[in-house]
């Protein structure tokens, strides 16, 4: 691993100016110890700043690996969003300012999204959608994809948000696995200019998904309808339906273990995880840490460039900043249409202050150059953030200088979509940062680096474990109570969770990530298990066998290189690359398209018949082979495979 000796090589170190010292939302380094010293009071603490129908008896009600968190609290999650604010001055406050790739624009204060919720919850309510029941939204980064949540919320009902960018049977085998009554979905959405045809591809879904029973389609464009085909008594316009909506619902009152969402994700086996995360922990996790990591102060402008079809636009698109009488800017584009400098422009219109992104997207910047962000003021920004992969140094340097303007703190957070929340990352106005590292826990969080045989090391490289519940922490897998024991909590005795990541710890206490330790990729910010491409590849009728494995990419991070052994009869050729390129794509969606499809007579394997993922990784990084052309050839895999069986042992 060379990005290891990099990142030790990075001694620079970033400590909070002055002004954040003494302004930042937590200020007191004491905070660390006590949170420690007392987790459950800590956050207790935060706890009782949201609103709460009924108060819980106990923080916490921990049997590893089942955590209850806050038992017997009855709340309501959108309450705590709307509410809350259109009670006081927050009121007329802009909660989304919006744009959309074309450049159309919407606002809508805490008051407009609060009846916009309620008149929803009432369409939802009318078409019979009960409190526990699933309810699908797949649609593109539109108000109305928050609004359809925080509706689900306000009723009870469970939401699976699927990414607008997965294909039909990734959308369709989402909806099955979670049994979801009613979809909502987009006649489009856009993206570099093009139209993404959503209700298309989710016809094509629900021809194999029969527990829908109704779909709500939200028209992207009045002015520019986008054709659909529409099933009468199936399908229903959005405005249609809230024209005859009444404007108030009543919040249920949900227990605080009661669902609130499940969010599919890529693990280790070809089928992705419904990760379940509950009402009370996890609205506690995710305003505790948008208050104190992004330290939203009233006047803040807030954007998170995260997509919400992913945890993190979840979080801290949504549930996190609302929960704190945020305003959020969403936008729904590509960050180079129709110019490069897209980000910086809408910076400088919307006046944002605090501005989150990924290192995926920080690497794209620097290679357009910095010509594009300097022609904007980006005067308005003090806190800027990095989240989904390790960011290198050089990365997060060029973000100081060219967006910071060597004027901002840059928080690194580490999390997952299983954490909920933010659980490694620096206290803006605490914790002296250092190019590439996600510093500390945060308050309340326990973390600790693992070696092989599972004892904690105080410096030094192994696996990276939480050892306390958190409040957001995941509750368990859908339908499969077995997967959450085995994928989580069987690598340790002691109650600890499995990260899945490998990590290093140096002198100071500080975490420095380092990628996964499994069979998942993380591919420009995006989670995809290996098998899920195998499966996809082996699913094409000329594929015998396929193996996949992760690249290191200049941009992305992780790149898809796929080895693929072709049935009896067909022959390698750049044309059936590209089909192949293209079924994947087809199966699972864009993000998951190999960068490169390896040919290859053979697949190496060990005598008890797995595959050589370590041979495979250096012939795709051009270590063990230079010209990969020559796999083709039988007697070439075998030399190799032996050659690295020597070195193994
Ligand atoms: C990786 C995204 C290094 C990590 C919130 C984790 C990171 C996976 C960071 C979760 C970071 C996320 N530094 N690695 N700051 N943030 N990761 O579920 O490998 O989409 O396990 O959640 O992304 O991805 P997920």
């Amino acid at each position: 691993m060379t990005e290891i000796s990099a990142l030790l090589q990075e001694d620079r170190r970033f400590p909070p100016s002055e002004r954040w010292r003494t302004t930042a939302n937590i200020t007191d380094p004491g905070i660390y110890d006590r949170a420690l010293a007392d987790p459950e009071g800590f956050w207790d603490r935060f706890a009782r700043e949201l609103e709460w129908i009924a108060p819980w008896d106990a923080v916490l009600e921990w049997n590893p690996p089942h955590a209850r968190w806050f038992v017997g609290g009855k709340l309501n999650v959108s309450a705590n969003c709307l509410d809350r604010h259109v009670r006081t001055a927050r009121r007329n406050k802009a909660a989304i300012v919006w744009e959309g790739e074309p450049g159309d624009r919407r606002t809508l204060t805490y008051w407009d999204l609060f009846r916009e919720v309620s008149a929803f919850a009432n369409v939802l309510k009318s078409l019979g959608v009960k409190r526990g029941e699933r309810v699908a939204l797949y649609l593109p980064l539109v108000p109305e994809l928050a609004v359809a949540m925080l509706a689900c919320a306000r009723i009870g009902a469970v939401h699976s948000v699927v990414f607008g960018g997965f294909s039909a049977e990734s959308l369709r085998d989402r909806i099955n696995d979670a049994q979801a009554v009613l979809l909502v979905t987009a006649d489009g959405g856009y993206r570099r200019g093009q139209v993404v045809p959503l209700k298309q591809t989710a016809d094509e879904a629900l021809a194999g998904a029969p527990s829908i029973k109704n779909v709500i389609v939200v028209q992207r464009h009045a002015g520019a309808p986008i054709p659909v085909d529409i099933t009468e008594g199936r399908d229903h316009w959005y405005h249609r339906l809230m024209q005859h909506a009444g404007s108030s619902c009543e919040p249920e009152a949900m227990d605080a273990e009661d669902m609130l969402y499940i969010l599919y994700t890529s693990g280790t086996t070809g089928k992705p995880k419904g990760i379940v995360h509950t009402t009370g922990g996890y609205l506690v996790g995710t305003y505790a840490t948008t208050k104190w990591v992004f330290d939203l102060k009233e006047d803040d402008v807030y954007w998170c460039t995260a997509d919400i079809g992913w945890v993190t636009g979840h979080s801290y698109v949504v549930y996190g900043p609302l929960a704190n009488g945020a305003t959020v800017l969403m936008y729904e584009g590509a960050p180079d249409w129709p110019h490069k400098d897209r980000f910086w422009e809408m910076i400088d219109r919307h006046g944002v202050t605090v501005f989150y992104t990924a290192p995926t997207a920080i690497r794209a910047f620097m290679r357009w150059g910095t010509e594009w962000p300097a022609k904007r003021r980006l005067d308005t920004l003090r806190l800027l953030g990095s989240v989904g992969e390790p960011i290198n140094p050089e990365a997060w340097i060029w973000y100081h200088l060219n967006i910071g303007r060597e004027r901002c703190p840059i928080v690194d957070t580490w999390w997952q979509t299983e954490t909920g929340m933010i659980m490694i990352t620096p206290l803006p106005g605490v914790t002296s940062t250092k190019p590439g590292s996600a510093t500390r826990a945060f308050p309340g969080v326990a973390a600790e680096i693992r070696n092989a045989k599972g004892e904690r090391i105080e410096t030094g490289g192994g696996l990276l474990a939480l050892t306390k519940p958190w409040p957001a922490m995941l509750r368990g897998i859908y339908g499969d109570p077995d997967r959450y024991l085995t994928q989580y909590w069987s690598r340790w005795t002691d109650g600890a969770y499995f990260t899945g990541d490998g990590a290093r710890r140096d002198e100071d206490g500080f975490f420095w990530l380092l990628g996964r330790v499994d069979d998942v990729l993380n591919v420009a910010g995006h989670r995809l298990g290996t098998m899920e491409v195998e499966s996809a590849l082996v699913d094409h009728p000329t594929v015998a066998e396929a193996a996949v494995v992760g690249r290191s990419h200049e941009i992305k991070g992780q790149a898809v290189a796929a080895f693929v052994t072709l049935k009896e009869g067909f022959k390698p050729s750049d044309a059936l690359a590209e089909a192949l390129k293209e079924h994947v794509v087809r199966k699972i969606g864009a993000i998951a398209r190999p960068d490169q499809i390896l040919f290859s007579a053979d697949l190496p394997k060990t005598r008890s018949g797995k595959i050589m993922r370590r041979l495979l990784r250096d012939i795709a990084e051009g270590k063990a082979l230079g010209d990969t052309s020559t796999l083709a050839d039988p007697a070439v895999v075998a030399r190799l495979k032996t050659q690295y069986e020597e070195k193994e042992g």
